[in-house]
């Protein structure tokens, strides 16, 4: 059996910057609200880039890194819940745009765990043999799906894409995983619609179907609750210690909810990286554009033992053990 190691990094996300200031403008928030219940003090807001141009973007950077011709690719994954189209997926559409013409393509919809559960199908495909290197990209466009009259969601997601290249490997990389799924409280966070409209059945659209509607007290539980609990079972079924783990990758959904999960767990803060503050929760994007930081400041060293830990919408949780 295989393993498969990151062998490179790389992230894109759009450039106009949107403050707390900026948002207090237009809804009833302020700076002190957002910063203390969150942790968030800007985010990107795309201007016309869809999210398939944000991947794509990305994904060069991923190979422009490491000298890679994009013929060499054998497999994209793109985790996303906000693709530019139902069909195409995003996925193919960065194989197009970046001459990957030989790599098997497509999505994969878990939303704040997506980027875990991508990295995980396309460790199988390596695992078992059957492609020996692959694309793993979480990319989002949020800010289509914003209520901008809704404070309690539009101040917390925004957009951006990042990913990872990686390859199959005899030792090291991906170590464990440990994923799941709760739909019986899926309905606590939603997007997109849920009506079924057509020349046919009398209905008629209604206008916020759209957008991303969400209770944040059952997803702030659900995540405090499942993220120390899915933490703690893939160490122990990895027969690693949590004095062996150099660095906690958490989703960058909210400040307060990384502090409780560090205390349950008696991780150390220091140990979770975190920049929510200046990307927001990008859903399927944040962990790799987390990661891509830190790899760009030089923090991870080659032997380090890394937690990535994603839990959001459907619900879904993922956490995964990488040495890299
Ligand atoms: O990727 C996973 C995605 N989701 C999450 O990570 C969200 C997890 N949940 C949370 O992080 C928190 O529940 C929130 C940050 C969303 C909200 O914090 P909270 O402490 O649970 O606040 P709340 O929803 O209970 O609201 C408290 C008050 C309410 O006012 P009243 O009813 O007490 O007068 C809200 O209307 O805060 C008000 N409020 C705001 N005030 C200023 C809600 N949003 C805002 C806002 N600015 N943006």
């Amino acid at each position: 059996m295989y393993f498969s190691k990151i062998v490179s990094t790389g992230a894109y996300v759009p450039e106009k910057i949107v403050t707390n200031d900026d948002l207090s403008k237009i809804v009833d928030t302020n700076d002190e609200w957002i910063v203390s219940r969150s942790g968030i003090k800007n985010r990107h807001f795309s201007e016309d880039e869809n999210t398939s141009v944000l991947a794509s973007k990305a994904a060069k950077e991923i190979l422009k890194k490491i000298n890679k011709d994009p013929k060499e690719i054998e497999l994209i994954v793109v985790a996303t819940v906000s693709g530019d189209y139902t069909t195409p997926s995003v996925a193919c559409l960065v194989q197009a745009e970046i001459g990957a013409e030989n790599a098997l393509a497509f999505d994969v919809g878990a939303a704040c765990s997506g980027f875990i559960f991508g990295l995980s199908v396309a460790d199988k495909f390596i695992k078992t043999g059957v492609y020996s290197n692959a694309i793993v990209i979480g990319a989002e466009v949020l800010s289509k799906y914003l209520d901008f009259e809704d404070r309690g969601t539009c101040v917390l997601f925004a957009d951006g894409a990042a990913g990872v290249y990686i390859e199959r490997s005899e030792k090291g990389g991906i170590l464990g995983e440990e994923l799941g799924s709760d739909g019986g409280k899926g309905m606590s966070l939603t997007g997109g619609h849920s009506q079924v409209v057509n020349a046919f059945n009398g209905q008629k659209k209604e206008g916020k179907d759209f957008f991303l509607k969400m209770d944040g007290r059952v997803i702030f539980d659900f995540a405090t609750r499942k993220a120390p609990k899915s933490i703690t079972a893939l160490l122990e079924n990895a027969g690693i210690t949590k004095d062996e783990i150099d660095f906690v990758l958490p989703h960058q959904a909210n400040s307060r909810i990384v502090e409780v999960v560090s205390r349950k767990l008696k991780i150390p803060m220091d140990k979770f990286y975190m920049n929510m503050h200046e990307y927001g929760n990008t859903s399927s994007a944040s962990i790799p554009i987390a990661l891509n930081e830190m790899m760009e400041k030089g923090l991870i060293k080659e032997g380090n033992k890394m937690v990535m830990c994603g839990f959001g919408a459907g619900l879904t949780w993922g956490s995964m053990l990488v040495e890299f």
